[in-house]
């Protein structure tokens, strides 16, 4: 867990804060017991309570043998259920097995509670962060080498992160986008780009064209030719000095980077704060000046470096040749986010693979005493890797003709695929074109970063487009007809809901409704374990759970329109619908109303 978060709406809390009184009345003797409750999970489709509490066995261990009234952990199981606090919650109790005491929820009590939730907005829901300042730092692309799959992966999973840190109300949530615009790669593009073009008026962005084809036709001479080389070094040192030639023609690769980013970003509709890596240059000599001083920094082999403890290589912060690395703007950005920023809590989304990086950079800080010795201590840095992304073929994921992938098309193939899948459909005919575009979008869209976001981020993830567009099974499309169908009950309803949600109660006397009902109040705590592990695929869990009893459970037992009970399950309905569209934004996807 990174985060702890302070839920007062979760059920488990709620439940946890009653058996904790009831814990200490029973044992008054023992001051540190924390009460354990879980949910409950159905075995073979039978679910014997909804939550159980958990600390019988444990307690019993500990006062066996001592003067006390308990003869086995059974006997605890009913001393807790005996000293539990009369609540309108609680239904019923009872202990099972070797002393497992299992609750059951009042139908009313959950009724009322979700009740409460329509009129006071799911926002009533929302825990709380224990920090308020919070900077998340995603995305990152490196500006004309390739936006390849693993910054869509960082978007999109950062993306999330930020949505569910600000549903936790930090004060000040930072999207920062820490573009790489600043590297050894510069000098061997201007010196490709003035050869290419001795006039600079010359150069735009039709005259660059592809950046990556450019990116990659520079390489190839770099790596051919030793001339060019030494010329692509010297341009280096140009525009580090600030040469105006070189700064113009380094602007002017920028933008035409950037105008890339920005289309991705838009079809994914991410929005970034860029503070790229040329602003922390400046930065960089004064922030490795205080950790000479602090005697963190040594010499190896004529570079400047910082050793820690148990790791063979330590970080370079200053190169052989004086020039500085990734490590050195690092060294500086967090610096800057820390004393000038007044970050509490500073997170990075990027593959796997950059976890020593910022292992080592957070130790150097810890040793400079720059952030507290105890890691969950705040202000606080944290590392959120996440796996590769593979092709069909188990190998890293590129095109056929072995290239990388040009984000925006691979986007744009998904919006592709889902209008030719609308268009087909007998009632085409009946959409407007806009519709069309728009539904294609958000579910085309939806489906590439729910294909994402909903396996564990550290695992490695297979991009296929037909098992993601697939209407069954655990996909953002399935989830698209679910919620749309979940409208289209509404709509043929003809009741106006907002007077339903005034006048009308919800009752739970059906088995499904109970058990969709409960389902929606647990969002909560679901959410916080989501959120405080930075795991976005348990909220995903969660989604397609409702999904599914919403369709397999109460909409296949429970009429709605027409039937007595048909206000009720109309709020219940409308229930679902407010929750499956927090999901989705938090996942940042868009709902679609009709399908
Ligand atoms: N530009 C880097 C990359 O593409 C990611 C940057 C992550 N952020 C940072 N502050 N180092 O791998």
């Amino acid at each position: 867990m990174y985060i702890e978060l302070n839920c007062p709406s979760s059920l488990r809390k709620q439940l946890a804060k009653l058996f904790g009184e009831s814990l200490k009345a029973t044992f008054p003797g023992e001051s540190d017991v924390l009460p354990m409750i879980d949910a409950c999970v159905a075995k073979n489709g039978v679910k014997f309570a909804d939550y159980q509490c958990n600390n019988a066995m444990s307690l019993w261990a500990k006062v066996k043998g001592k003067q006390t009234d308990f003869k086995n952990p059974r006997s605890v199981g009913e001393g807790i259920v005996k000293n539990l606090p009369p609540s309108e919650m609680v239904e019923s109790c009872s202990v099972a097995g070797p002393g497992f005491v299992n609750i059951v929820l009042s139908k009313k009590w959950i009724a009322q509670s979700l009740q409460r939730m329509l009129t006071d907005g799911i926002d009533s829901w929302a825990p709380r962060l224990p920090v308020k300042r919070v900077l998340i730092d995603f995305s990152s692309p490196n500006i004309a080498k390739e936006m390849h799959v693993g910054h869509l992966r960082s978007t999109i999973i950062g993306d999330t992160l930020a949505r569910m840190l600000e549903f936790c109300q930090a004060d000040s949530l930072i999207r920062r986008n820490h573009i790489g615009d600043w590297g050894t790669q510069f000098g061997m593009l201007i010196a490709y780009l003035f050869e290419k073009y001795p006039n600079p008026e010359d150069v735009n962005e039709s005259a660059i064209g592809d950046l990556q084809a450019f990116y990659k036709a520079s390489k190839l001479k770099f790596d051919s030719d030793p001339d060019f080389k030494l010329n692509a070094q010297q341009s280096v040192v140009k525009l580090q000095r600030g040469d105006p030639k070189y700064r113009t023609a380094w602007q002017q690769i920028c933008d035409i980077s950037r105008t890339e980013f920005n289309k991705v970003y838009k079809r994914l509709g991410v929005h970034l704060e860029e503070m790229p890596e040329s602003f922390y240059n400046p930065l960089i000599a004064p922030t490795l000046e205080k950790l000479e001083k602090l005697g963190l920094v040594e010499d190896s082999e004529g570079a400047r470096v910082i050793f820690i403890e148990g790791v063979d290589i330590p970080i370079i912060a200053v190169k052989r040749d004086g020039g500085y690395n990734y490590s050195s703007t690092d060294l500086a950005s967090i610096w800057y986010r820390l004393n000038v920023e007044n970050i509490e809590w500073n997170i990075y989304v990027t593959d796997v693979g950059q976890w020593q990086h910022f292992d080592m950079l957070f130790k150097a800080y810890r040793r400079a005493g720059w952030l507290p010795k105890d890691e969950n201590g705040y202000p606080k840095c944290t590392h959120v890797g996440f796996g590769l992304v593979l092709g069909d073929d188990g190998k890293r994921f590129r095109t056929r003709s072995s290239e990388t992938v040009r984000l925006v098309d691979l986007l744009d193939e998904a919006k592709r695929r889902c209008k030719a899948s609308l268009l087909e459909r007998d009632n085409a005919k009946d959409w407007t074109e806009e519709e069309i575009e728009k539904t294609s979008e958000a579910i085309g869209y939806g489906a590439v970063k729910y294909a994402d976001l909903k396996i564990n981020r550290l695992t490695n993830y297979t991009f296929n487009f037909d098992q993601m567009l697939n209407d069954k099974g655990n996909t953002a499309v399935y989830l698209q007809y679910a919620h749309a169908r979940i409208c289209s009950i509404i709509r043929k309803s003809g009741k106006n809901i907002e007077e339903l949600k005034r006048n009308g109660s919800l009752v739970l006397d059906h088995e499904d409704e109970r058990t969709l009902a409960l389902h929606l109040l647990q969002f909560t705590e679901v959410f916080v374990e989501s959120c405080s592990n930075l795991l976005p695929n348990v909220l995903c869990e969660y989604l397609y759970n409702l999904a599914e009893i919403f369709t397999k459970k109460f909409y296949s037992n429970c009429q709605v329109v027409g039937s007595p009970e048909e206000t009720s399950r109309l709020l219940l309905c409308e229930s679902t619908l407010v929750v499956m569209r927090k999901c989705f934004y938090l996942l940042g996807i868009e709902p679609v109303y009709k399908l």
